[in-house]
C-alpha cells in the first residue's frame, strides 16, 4: 500500500473519470498531484511547457550545483506520468490559442492552475518573466474556463500575507505582500474572485507554504539542507535560525488538494494548506542532524525581502474538507531523506562532485 493510500479519507468513487487539467502539471506539485487523481481513477491531463524550473532551463545551467541530479529528477516524474498514463501536453500556457485548443481537446471539468515563477528570489530578479509565466498564463487558463469548467483551483501562497502579525494566522489575516512573488499571487486571486463574481466560475484558492518531499528541484531550504547534508557538506543557515516557517510534507498538501476536488465546501473558498504548525530553522537542523550527525552549521545574512511567518492555521481546511496533515518535520524529513538515500547511484555522484 502507498503512503497515500493509507491516509486519503476521501472517496475514490468521485474521482473515477473524472477530467482533470492540471497547468503546471510536470512541477513538484504537479506531477506528484497527477499521480494521486490517476491512481484514484480521475483522467488527468498535464499542461506544462517545461521550460521554467523544468528540463529545459535546468539543462541550460550547466553551473548549477547538481545540475545532472536535478535531470534525472524531471525525467523521473515524466516517466512516473508516463507509466501512469496521464497524458502530458508540452505546451506553453502564455500562447492562448494553443492552450484553447488543448483545454477543447481534454475539456476538463476541473481546471487546477499550478503554473509560475514558483520562487520569490527568482521572482525579485526577474518580474518581467514571472509575470507572463503566472499571470498570463492564469488569464488563458481562466478565458477558456469561464464557459466550459466546474471548477477552477488556484494556487496561491502564504507569500500573500507579508510579515505575520502573530504567532500563528488564519484565512483572514491582512494582505500585505513583500515583493514580486507575493504581490503577483494576490493579484492572481483577485482575478480568480473576479471571474466568479462575473462569469459565476467556481473556484478555490489554496495558500501552501514551504513544500518539501521527493523529486523537488527548486532548491529551497530542506532540500538544499539534505542534498548538502549528502555530500558532506555544510548547511548553511540565512539569519539566527530562530524564525519558523511552516514546513509541509508534499503528502499532505496533495491529499488536501484532493478533498478540495471532492468536496462542494471547497467551492469559491480560500483555504491555508500546510502542516499547521510554524517550526524554526533550528528545529528543521535538529532533524537532519538526526539522519547525519555530523553535518556543520554555518549563519549568513537574511534576505530582507523574506517575510517572518510562522503558523497557519489549517482549522478552515479540516473542518469543512475534513484535512488532516500526517507530516511533522519529524516525520517528513526522515522518510524524504529516505529517498534521496535510495538514489543511490546519484547520490555517490553528488557526493563526489
Ligand atoms: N512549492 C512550494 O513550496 C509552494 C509554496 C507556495 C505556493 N506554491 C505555488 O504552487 C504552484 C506550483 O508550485 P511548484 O512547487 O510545483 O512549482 P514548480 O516550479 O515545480 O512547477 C511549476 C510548473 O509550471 C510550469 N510552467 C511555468 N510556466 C509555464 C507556462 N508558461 N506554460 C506551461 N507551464 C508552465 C513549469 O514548467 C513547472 O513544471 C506555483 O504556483 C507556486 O507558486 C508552491
Amino acid at each position: 500500500m502507498t503512503d497515500f493510500a493509507r491516509t486519503i479519507p476521501f472517496s475514490s468513487r468521485t474521482m473515477e473519470g473524472r477530467r482533470i487539467a492540471l497547468i503546471g502539471g510536470a512541477g513538484f506539485i504537479g506531477h506528484n498531484l497527477a499521480l494521486e487523481l490517476t491512481r484514484h481513477g480521475a483522467e488527468v491531463h498535464v499542461v506544462d511547457g517545461l521550460q521554467v524550473n523544468h528540463l529545459m532551463y535546468i539543462a541550460s545551467q550547466p553551473q548549477l550545483e547538481n545540475q545532472s541530479l536535478y535531470l534525472q529528477m524531471l525525467h523521473d516524474r515524466l516517466k512516473l506520468l508516463n507509466e501512469a498514463g496521464v497524458k502530458l501536453h508540452a505546451v506553453d500556457a502564455r500562447d492562448y490559442l494553443k492552450l484553447t485548443a488543448v483545454l477543447n481537446e481534454c475539456e476538463p471539468q476541473v481546471v487546477v492552475q499550478l503554473a509560475a515563477v514558483a520562487h520569490a528570489n527568482r521572482s525579485n530578479k526577474d518580474p518581467y518573466t514571472t509575470f507572463d509565466h503566472s499571470l498570463r498564463t492564469l488569464e488563458n487558463a481562466l478565458d477558456w474556463a469561464r464557459s466550459s469548467c466546474e471548477h477552477f483551483i488556484y494556487f496561491s501562497s502564504s507569500m500573500v500575507y507579508g510579515n505575520f502579525q502573530s504567532q500563528i494566522i488564519d484565512e483572514t489575516h491582512p494582505l500585505e505582500p513583500l515583493g514580486i512573488y507575493g504581490a503577483l499571487k494576490l493579484s492572481g486571486e483577485k482575478i480568480v474572485q473576479a471571474y466568479q463574481q462575473v462569469f459565476d466560475l467556481a473556484y478555490t484558492i489554496i495558500r501552501p507554504a514551504a513544500l518539501y518531499g521527493p523529486r523537488c528541484v527548486s532548491r529551497r531550504v530542506g532540500q538544499i539542507f539534505l542534498e548538502n547534508a549528502l555530500a558532506g557538506k555544510s548547511l548553511r543557515v540565512e539569519g539566527d535560525g530562530e524564525e519558523s516557517i511552516d514546513f509541509t510534507y508534499i503528502n499532505d498538501l496533495v491529499q488536501g488538494i484532493c478533498l478540495t476536488i471532492e468536496r462542494p465546501e471547497a467551492r469559491n473558498e480560500i483555504f491555508n494548506m500546510t502542516f499547521g504548525e510554524g517550526r524554526t530553522i533550528k528545529q528543521l537542523v535538529d532533524c537532519v542532524r538526526k539522519e547525519f550527525p555530523d553535518i556543520v552549521v554555518n549563519h549568513t545574512e537574511r534576505d530582507n525581502l523574506r517575510p517572518f511567518r510562522g503558523t497557519m492555521s489549517v482549522d478552515k481546511a479540516k473542518d469543512l474538507l475534513g484535512y488532516h496533515p500526517e507530516n511533522p518535520l519529524e516525520k517528513g524529513i526522515p522518510k524524504y531523506a529516505a529517498w534521496y538515500r535510495s538514489l543511490e547511484k546519484e547520490i555517490r555522484k553528488l557526493a563526489v562532485a
